[in-house]
C-alpha cells in the first residue's frame, strides 16, 4: 500500500488523469487506506465503502440543500453563491438539492406524472430508437455517442414534456448548456453556455406552461398544469425548474449509461455474445452495465446532527460525498467486483443513489437502455471499435463518466 497523500476531490474527476484512465485504481486505494477521508479542499468526506454510502445514502434525516452546509464545505456552498437571505427555496433549486417539506411536496406530483408517461412509453422510444439507427451512415466508421447515444435520450425526454419538432434543435443545445451547473469546475466558457440556456429553457417553459394551461396536449408540462389545477400546491416556476431538472439529471446521464454499455459489451465479446443469444436477459445487462460502469460519480448529504460514520465524527452540517462508484465495486459486497459479468445475480448497486432522493428518471433512464442496446445489436450483427487499439476517449465534466467519442464501424 503506497503511503502517498491522500487524492482529495478534484483527484477524483476526470481532470485528473490517472482518474479518468483508470478511476479504480484510485478509489481502491482511497477506500482500503481511508474509507471515511476528509477532504479539507473540498471541505467535505468522501466515502467510498458500501456499507457506510448505502444506509447514509437511504436516511431520510440527513440533509441535501447545500444552503445547510457548513461554510468550510465549500464545493457544497458554490451552489449556493448569494443566496443567504433565500425564503423559499423550492423557487431558487430543484428536487436534487431540496429538504422537506419542499422536497416531498414538488417530487411527489412531478414522480406521479412522470411514471405514468414512462409506463407507457416503450412504443416511442423503441420509435426514436429505430428512427436514429435509421440515420446512421454505417457504409464507414462513425461515432456512436454523436450520432445515437446523445440524440435518443435528449429526443425522449422531448417527447415526454412535448416539444416540437422544429425546436428539437433548440432543445438540444439548451440541454447541453444546462448541464454545466453541476460542474463546480466549470471555466468561462461553459459558464457563458450555461447563462445563455438557462433563460433560454425558462422562457421556452414559461410560454409553453401558459400554451398548455390554454390548450392541453398530452404531455408532461400538461400534465403538470393539470396537477396544479387540481390543488398540487406547486408554483409555475417550481414546474419549470424542475422539468429542466429532468433535462439536466437525466440526458447525459442515460447517453453516458448506453454509451458504456456499448463499450462494455464489445470488449468483453462472451458478455456480448450471452446477450446475442437471449436478448431477454437486457434487464440484468443493464444492471450490470449500471453496477460497473454508473454514469454518476457522486452524490452527497449533510449531517443534521452529530453522528459517527465508520469511527469517524461526522458534526451536524458537514458534507459528505459518496462515491457510488468505488460503493459499486466494494470487494466486500461483490464477488470480483472489477470482472463485468451480465450473469452476476447479486448487485444491489448505488448507481441511482437511494432514499427520498433516488433517481426520479431510473424507470426512463433503464427502458431507454435496453430499448437501446437490444435494437443496435440487432441492426448491426457485426458492430465493432473502428480501431480496437484505441484508448477510450473519456468527457472531462466532472463526476459524470462518459465517452466523448466512440468510434465503431458495422
Ligand atoms: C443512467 C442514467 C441516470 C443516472 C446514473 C442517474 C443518477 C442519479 C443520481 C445518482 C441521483 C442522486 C440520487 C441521490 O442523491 O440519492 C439522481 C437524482 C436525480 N435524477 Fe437521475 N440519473 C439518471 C437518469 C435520470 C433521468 C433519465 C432523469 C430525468 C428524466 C433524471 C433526473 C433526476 C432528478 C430530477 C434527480 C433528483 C431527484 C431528487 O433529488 O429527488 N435522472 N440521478
Amino acid at each position: 500500500m503506497t503511503t502517498d497523500p491522500l487524492p482529495g476531490m478534484f483527484q477524483l474527476t476526470p481532470l485528473n488523469p490517472d482518474y479518468r484512465d483508470d478511476p479504480h485504481a484510485v478509489l481502491d486505494d482511497l477506500r482500503a487506506r481511508c474509507p471515511v477521508h476528509r477532504d479539507e479542499a473540498s471541505g467535505s468526506f468522501i466515502l467510498t465503502r458500501y456499507n457506510d454510502v448505502r444506509p447514509l445514502v437511504s436516511d431520510r434525516s440527513l440533509w441535501r440543500d447545500p444552503i445547510r452546509a457548513e461554510q468550510a464545505a465549500v464545493m457544497s456552498r458554490r451552489f449556493v453563491d448569494d443566496l443567504e437571505t433565500e425564503t423559499n427555496r423550492g423557487e431558487t433549486t430543484s428536487i436534487l438539492m431540496l429538504d422537506n417539506p419542499d422536497h416531498e411536496r414538488i417530487r411527489q406530483p412531478l414522480a406521479q406524472a412522470l411514471y405514468a408517461r414512462v409506463a407507457k412509453f416503450r412504443p416511442e422510444v423503441e420509435r426514436i430508437v429505430d428512427e436514429a439507427l435509421e440515420a446512421i451512415d454505417a457504409s464507414q466508421p462513425f461515432d456512436l455517442m454523436s450520432e445515437f447515444c446523445v440524440p435518443v435520450p435528449v429526443d425522449a425526454i422531448a417527447s415526454i414534456l412535448g416539444v416540437d419538432r422544429d425546436r428539437l434543435g433548440d432543445f438540444r443545445d439548451w440541454s447541453e448548456g444546462v448541464i454545466q451547473g453541476l460542474n463546480p469546475f466549470r471555466n468561462d466558457e461553459q459558464t457563458a453556455r450555461m447563462e445563455a440556456a438557462g433563460p433560454a429553457l425558462s422562457a421556452y417553459f414559461t410560454e409553453t406552461i401558459a400554451a398548455r394551461r390554454a390548450q392541453p396536449r398530452d404531455d408532461l408540462i400538461s400534465d403538470m398544469v393539470r396537477l396544479q389545477a387540481e390543488g398540487a400546491p406547486l408554483s409555475d416556476i417550481e414546474v419549470q425548474i424542475n422539468l429542466t431538472a429532468l433535462l439536466i439529471g437525466g440526458n447525459l446521464t442515460t447517453t453516458d449509461l448506453i454509451g458504456n454499455g456499448v463499450r462494455l459489451l464489445l470488449k468483453n465479446p462472451a458478455e456480448l455474445a450471452k446477450l446475442r443469444a437471449d436478448p431477454g436477459i437486457i434487464n440484468a445487462v443493464v444492471e450490470e452495465i449500471l453496477r460497473y460502469e454508473p454514469p454518476v460519480d457522486i452524490t452527497g448529504r449533510i449531517a443534521s446532527e452529530d453522528i459517527e460514520v465508520g469511527g469517524c465524527p461526522v458534526k451536524a452540517s458537514q458534507s459528505m460525498t459518496f462515491s457510488l462508484r468505488a460503493a459499486n465495486r466494494d470487494p466486500e459486497v461483490f464477488d470480483d467486483p472489477h470482472r463485468f459479468d451480465v450473469s452476476r445475480k447479486h448487485k444491489p448497486h448505488m448507481a441511482f443513489g437511494g432514499g427520498a432522493h433516488i433517481c426520479i428518471g431510473a424507470p426512463l433512464a433503464r427502458l431507454e437502455a435496453s430499448v437501446a442496446l437490444v435494437k443496435l445489436f440487432e441492426r448491426f450483427p457485426n458492430l465493432a471499435f473502428a480501431d480496437p487499439d484505441a484508448a477510450p476517449v473519456w468527457r472531462t465534466l466532472p463526476f459524470f463518466r462518459g465517452l466523448e467519442r466512440l468510434e465503431l464501424r458495422a
